[in-house]
């Protein structure tokens, strides 16, 4: 006999782990093997949480197994062990039947926690009986447009990915933008794989991928390391190009004319006596600030100012956070900001009043804006369809306060736990972050306040959704749009507009889903355009 405080512990432990589920005829067992115990246990927690039913141990009731890094031979073998063969024939349990199991990839089983139900099951979710552990070819080769494919933040290939980025941003710096392109289109499908690769030869039959690289990819693989990347990041011309072009207002051109004259970082061009324009020698003034990473939380503090200085200049008009931020990163170089009015003609001349609310708080340290100088009737289709900067824009550095930014950051955070309290991270972590780095700053002798650049567009409202599709990214995304439109469907996009060249006029759109469908694509939302 159990005594009866501890029964209540039994019980409470059982019903938790068989669970209601919100899912009848799925119950879910997931191996142990290879995949850990204490991930096993988290993965378990994740699932029971959004309502699946995971068993602890496994029986005739399981309809789902899930295995992570095990052939279809390993888990047969192993189901086999547990059942003791019962007459059942190798390949029997690749289908559910009424006594059978789905064997299934891990993948499966992330892919339905992240849309918090069971996903249907396609092949490449199915252990193949062919297929080597951790060795199986990326599953169906993936389209080639990087606008037809999912592009998640979090991937798989993080090391490759960034071997290939070094080499994209060193043909960038050195205005070689073909070569950039395909290191960064090849990345790029690298980060729409839904597994790890292991041998370069499960790449084969995917598009993206030149022989530079591959060459690169194989050796990373091979070696753990590429040679031509070491290289590359120890040069003293790579350096020295990224040490400028981080000064704002610097590009690759007026880098590359100073490290020939043996200027190799700020303080070098400080020392130059150099002639410098405004945004310059902003950029070097804070140029620390600027190369730090901004934070979403400081984001989200800039995001109700301007929302506020918006507000008051003119009521109704609205803004929207864009670039990566929308894309849901956790940092960025920026901050960028859409504002329109729901009447047409209404943002004409805002921006100059919200700059002037910004200056008059004492908001900007810099500030220089562009004016709209976008005509449809002017410009037509016959412009290159990459004009994307033509909207009114301000390129601000703004002048965030420490103090401010952690209380809004509190109140921010205090509102999203109440309406996310599950899944959101605890405001403490932000808090204690930002209070780290605020000593350290004192101890440092720094002040209260930190500089982070900004960038604001305005744009009509009949061209919200192109101007929220082309400024939300990613760059590569955006431009995978456009070759898409021209080349597979003799259309033009840009940041105003769509026009179709064989019925030769513009296609309207009041939602980026409708721009998709024109565009005969299947919508990514902002989150699968990390490219
Ligand atoms: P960003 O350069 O800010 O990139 O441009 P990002 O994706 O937000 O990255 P981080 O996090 O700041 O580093 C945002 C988007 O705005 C568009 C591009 O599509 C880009 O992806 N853009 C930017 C333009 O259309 N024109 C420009 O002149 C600049
Ligand atoms: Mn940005």
């Amino acid at each position: 006999m159990i005594p009866l405080k501890r029964r209540k512990v039994i019980s409470s432990v059982i019903r938790n782990s068989s669970g209601d589920s919100k899912f009848p005829g799925v119950v879910i067992f997931l191996l142990g093997r290879k995949m850990g115990a204490s991930r096993r246990a988290f993965l378990s927690r994740l699932g029971r949480g959004k309502g699946f039913n995971i068993q602890d141990s496994f029986s005739q009731s399981i309809t789902h197994l899930i295995s992570e890094n095990n052939s279809w031979k390993e888990v047969w073998t192993w189901l086999d062990s547990q059942t003791g063969g019962q007459g059942r024939e190798e390949g029997e349990c690749r289908t559910a039947g009424p006594s059978s199991v789905h064997l299934l990839d891990i993948m499966w089983y992330t892919e339905s926690m992240q849309v918090s139900r069971p996903v249907a099951i396609l092949d490449r979710h199915k252990l193949q009986e062919r297929d080597e552990p951790g060795t199986e070819l990326a599953v169906v080769s993936l389209p080639s447009y990087a606008c037809q494919r999912h592009t998640p933040l979090l991937h798989h290939n993080t090391v490759l990915i960034d071997a290939l980025s070094i080499l994209a941003e060193n043909a960038e710096l050195s205005e070689n933008e073909g070569r950039g392109v395909a290191f960064r289109r090849a990345g790029a499908l690298l980060k729409s794989l839904p597994q790890e690769i292991r041998r370069v030869e499960q790449l084969r039959g995917q598009p993206c991928l030149g022989d530079h690289s591959l060459r690169v990819i194989k050796e990373v693989l091979e070696d753990g390391v590429c040679c031509e990347v070491e290289t590359t990041k120890e040069s003293r011309q790579f350096k020295a190009m990224k040490a400028l072009t981080g000064i704002f207002g610097v590009g690759a051109k007026t880098a590359d004319r100073w490290f020939r004259e043996g200027i190799h970082t700020p303080s070098d061009l400080q020392r130059s006596g150099h002639n410098l324009n405004r945004a310059q020698r902003a950029g070097v003034q804070y140029y620390d600030d600027l190369n730090q990473p901004v934070r979403k939380a400081e984001a989200d503090a800039i995001g109700l100012i301007v929302e506020k200085a918006v507000s008051e200049v003119l009521p109704g008009a609205k803004i929207t956070l864009i670039g990566g931020f929308r894309r849901g990163k956790e940092t960025g170089h920026d901050v960028d900001f859409l504002i329109t009015h729901p009447e047409e003609g209404r943002e004409e001349g805002l921006m100059a009043k919200v700059v002037s609310w910004l200056e008059a708080q004492g908001f900007l340290l810099y500030h220089k804006t562009t004016r709209n100088s976008y005509l449809e009737s002017k410009d037509g289709p016959a412009r290159p369809p990459s004009n994307m900067d033509r909207f009114e824009r301000c390129f601000s550095i703004f002048r965030l306060s420490t103090e401010n930014e952690r209380r809004i950051t509190q109140t921010i955070s205090a509102q999203s736990t109440l309406l996310h309290s599950r899944t959101e991270p605890s405001p403490q972590t932000n808090d204690q972050a930002r209070e780290e780095s605020s000593m350290l700053s004192q101890c440092s002798g720094s002040r209260s306040w930190m500089a982070v650049r900004v960038d604001m567009v305005v744009s009509p409202y009949s061209q919200f959704a192109f101007a929220l599709l082309g400024w939300t990214g990613s760059k590569l995304f955006e431009r995978e749009l456009r070759r898409w439109a021209v080349h597979e469907r003799a259309m033009t996009l840009s940041s105003h507009t769509l026009y179709d060249s064989t019925k030769r006029q513009y296609l309207r759109a009041n939602s980026e889903e409708e721009i998709f469908a024109l565009l005969g694509l299947e919508y990514i939302p902002p989150c699968g355009r990390n490219a």
